[in-house]
């Protein structure tokens, strides 16, 4: 599990894996699947619309968001798939943001692979390799007030309310949750 040097020296993909998923570095040939999955009406409603509407704003997306997150902070948003097949279902992973003073869990699926506890399953590695490898000391979470899937999530993840405000120079009000490791 983790990020591990390889033999060249150079640092080897970060990939996880849990009994049903697979979580791994996302790469531009993802492209498509991130074009899809920024576009759903629930991603668009409860995380936010990226602006993403074609194949080059997703690389740009990928480049710019995921992957410069993973050279910044060893960490970011990982493409979640069956591990059966590699369909890509998601997205899930710790996210670094300048307004936030440790990395929250982040997480959206394709909402035909809702319900099946797919998301909880994916977190939990992304949480203990922050845990175990980042050696993080906190997990936060964050979530519109009304996002009542997401925060079932984060509760079953054993993140507990904190407070309700709003973050950076965005005026809509959110609720941070959190989970001390240490
Ligand atoms: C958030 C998201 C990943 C959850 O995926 P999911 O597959 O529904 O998650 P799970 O099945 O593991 O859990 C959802 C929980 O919400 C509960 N739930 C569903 N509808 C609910 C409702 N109307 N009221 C209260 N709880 C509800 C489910 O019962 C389940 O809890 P349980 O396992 O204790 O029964 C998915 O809804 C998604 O991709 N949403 C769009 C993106 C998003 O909002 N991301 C989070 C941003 S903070």
């Amino acid at each position: 599990m983790g990020r591990q040097v390889s033999p060249a020296g150079r640092l080897s993909v970060l990939q996880l894996e849990t009994p049903r998923l697979r979580l791994r570095e996302f790469a531009e040939d993802d492209a498509a699947f991130v074009l899809r999955l920024l576009n759903e009406p629930s991603f668009i409603e409860f995380i936010g619309d990226r602006g993403v509407r074609n194949l080059d704003d997703a690389r740009r997306y990928l480049r710019e968001g995921p992957m410069a997150s993973y050279r910044a902070h060893g960490h970011g948003l990982l493409r979640v798939s069956l591990k059966m097949d590699d369909t890509p279902i998601g997205m899930c992973g710790l996210v670094k943001r300048d307004t936030l003073p440790e990395p929250d869990i982040g997480f959206a699926l394709l909402p035909e692979h809702w319900d099946r506890g797919y998301v909880t399953e994916a977190a939990l590695a992304a949480m203990r390799h922050g845990e175990q490898v980042l050696g993080l000391g906190t997990i936060l979470g964050i979530t519109s007030p009304h996002n009542v899937r997401s925060i079932a999530v984060l509760g079953k993840l054993g993140l507990r309310f904190v407070e309700e405000k709003s973050l950076g120079d965005k005026p809509q009000l959110l609720k941070i949750f959190a989970l001390a490791l240490k």
